[in-house]
């Protein structure tokens, strides 16, 4: 939530600003602004609004000749309403300490009120805007701005990653607590970011930011842990940048684009997973019990994964929300294995659910993002070779989590010796069957023209059994994040328990039908709801005349005999029809209104 871009060096400003802040406008699109600064020159500006950057860096000259440091930001609102007040940056009274920040400061108001006291003017309703003013404040006494920032950091209590810049000084601060910040250099030029991708334009030279730690760019770089009070040293890594290739490629949108890359997900997947993860894996012992933990997606992920580690291991397996667990009273000990899992790495409650039971058990994690922080959190990683997702909506990283917990349930299963080597390969081979079969059905489906029919529907049902029931819960995610049509996700019997008082001829009832033991059970769910006139949608991988009547329409998805690989197929169709429903309705689907693709705060 919220992008921080920064730059210090010489260039084409207007550019690289606006590349940076695009690159991270998936992390909150509400407003953006930047200042820019020099010792000739410092201004600022800020537009309020989605899709504004292009506006922002207008008033950007073309041409600057000199060095400068530029600080931008792009906004998911927190605390304040979207306005321009509250876009940053942010400042201290007298307008000479400039701040963008990614984070929330949870004593802000209490700090607030004792710099109001003493005489603090505040423009915002940020929590950020206690930073600068608490700066101003300790500078009265340090004389130092980077001792300044020291003793601000002491005293602000929450999550952070900022920088900062003094107007008409050669000054660059920036510091992190468990919020992300990495640095580029070209040689040359600096770059900030709250992430790599921005900065994998210019460099592969980075450094991420450890938690605690603060730098100083003056004429050098200066890194030191702030808690500690001492300087470090600090190298630069090599990316690999072929993990950072991003681009929207013939596609009109990232979600579309990911959505069809899933095949090709899925192979990366298992091949690093057979090749780096495998051999490792085999060495952890088997617990006696796991908890999967994550949020949204990621948590319906987990629901898949404790069917099939349950059926498959014979393992009993909790799924908590990772905003309950983190505070829960959680009973574990070191025979419990934690999943948590996270396409971004960064979900601040999937975080502070791993650091609950830091040290009571061990902590394994599914993650897309190599150095995130649910990656330094972890014991055990297992990484999911999704390649980068921009769209807010989580197509490709969904298909890719639940590849990883079939793989670890198949890897386990042979460890306990209950399938053999030969068996463990040909079951990876029906996943290469598996793609096929997934490329064929983005190739050839009729969800387009379904979509037609849920466009001015204003609620939705999607049901499912068994281990399609998680993607029934996942169907109706996708829907009204994307569409802004209501729906939910129901257990198909659980629906005559309550919801079935919804079904009329108005209510589309979206059915995941496919030829597994639950079969007969879910006809009967069918004929239920068209008993009450529901619009009935199938999910079929086959036809038969009962499924015909029942049907108002059905989208055919081949069969596949592996019943843990089905909800790979099931959910494909689920995310067509939630991209084109949006679409017709013309909405941004990388952009829906009021969510942000990394949500790092509580
Ligand atoms: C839904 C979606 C969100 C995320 C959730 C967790 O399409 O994208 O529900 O799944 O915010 O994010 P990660 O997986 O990054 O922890």
């Amino acid at each position: 939530m919220c992008g921080i871009f920064g730059f210090k060096g010489k260039g084409n400003i207007r550019e690289i600003i606006k590349n940076g802040l695009k690159a991270l406008e998936y992390r909150g699109y509400d407003s953006c602004g930047f200042f820019l600064n020099n010792d000739k020159f410092s201004f600022y500006d800020k537009k309020v609004g989605k899709g504004k950057i292009d506006e922002l860096v207008l008033s950007i000259p073309l041409k600057i000749d000199e060095e400068v440091i530029v600080i931008s930001h792009t906004r998911w609102a927190t605390h304040g309403r979207i306005s321009e007040e509250n876009a940053h940056p942010h400042f201290d009274c007298k307008k000479e300490i400039a701040i963008v920040h990614n984070g929330t400061i949870e004593n802000y108001q209490f700090l607030k009120k004792g710099l109001e006291k003493i005489g603090h003017k505040f423009i915002s309703q940020t929590d950020t805007e206690v930073i600068p003013h608490l700066i101003e404040e300790n500078f009265k006494k340090d004389k130092n701005i980077f001792f300044a920032v020291i003793s601000a950091l002491k005293k602000i209590e929450g999550s952070f990653a900022f920088l900062i810049t003094k107007r008409g000084e050669d000054i660059l601060i920036g510091a992190k607590k468990n919020l992300p910040l990495v640095i580029g250099f070209d040689g040359h030029n600096y770059y900030f970011s709250s992430d790599p991708i921005p900065i994998t334009k210019y460099t592969n030279k980075v450094i991420f930011l450890q938690d605690d730690e603060i730098f100083y760019l003056g004429s050098k770089i200066k890194f030191y842990n702030f808690k500690k009070n001492i300087q470090i040293i600090k190298k630069f890594d090599e990316l690999d940048m072929k993990e950072y290739e991003i681009t929207k490629g013939s596609f009109d949108s990232y979600m579309i684009k990911e959505i069809y890359e899933q095949p090709e997900a899925i192979k990366r997947t298992l091949k690093y997973f057979l090749d780096e993860t495998f051999e490792r894996l085999l060495k952890q012992s088997i617990p006696e019990r796991i908890v999967i933990t994550g949020c949204g997606t990621s948590w319906h992920s987990g629901l898949i994964g404790e069917y099939m580690i349950e059926k498959l291991i014979v393992i009993p397996v909790e799924v908590e929300y990772a905003s309950e667990l983190r505070y829960k009273s959680p009973v574990v000990d070191r025979n419990t294995i934690l999943i948590a899992i996270s396409q971004s790495g960064e979900t601040a409650d999937t975080i502070g659910a791993m650091k609950k039971l830091k040290g009571k058990c061990r902590i394994f994690s599914i993650c897309n993002v190599e150095k995130s922080s649910v990656v330094r959190e972890s014991d055990f990683i297992l990484l999911t070779k999704a390649g980068p997702e921009i769209g807010v909506a989580s197509t490709k990283s969904f298909t890719s989590q639940i590849l990883i917990l079939y793989l670890f349930s198949l890897t386990y299963l042979f460890k306990k010796g209950r399938i053999s080597k030969e068996k463990f390969n040909s079951k990876c081979n029906e996943i290469l069957k598996l793609v096929e079969k997934m490329d064929f059905l983005l190739k050839n489906n009729n969800v387009e023209k379904i979509a037609e029919k849920l466009i001015y529907k204003t609620n939705a049902l999607y049901l499912g059994r068994g281990i399609n029931f998680p993607i029934a819960l996942e169907g109706a995610l996708k829907l009204k994040e994307i569409s802004y049509i209501h729906a939910e996700g129901y257990p198909a019997a659980e629906m005559k328990h309550g919801p079935i008082a919804l079904i009329d001829e108005n209510m589309p009832v979206i059915f995941i039908c496919v030829k597994d033991k639950l079969l007969k059970k879910i006809i009967i769910n069918m004929e239920e709801v068209k008993t009450r006139k529901g619009f009935i949608i199938s999910i079929c991988d086959f036809i038969s005349e009962e499924i015909k009547k029942l049907s108002d329409e059905i989208i055919l998805i081949p069969h596949i005999e592996n019943e843990y690989l089905k909800p790979f197929l099931t959910v494909i169709p689920l995310q067509l029809l939630a991209y084109y429903v949006a679409n017709k309705k013309g909405i941004d689907v990388d952009k829906p209104r009021n969510l942000a693709k990394s949500v790092t705060v509580e």
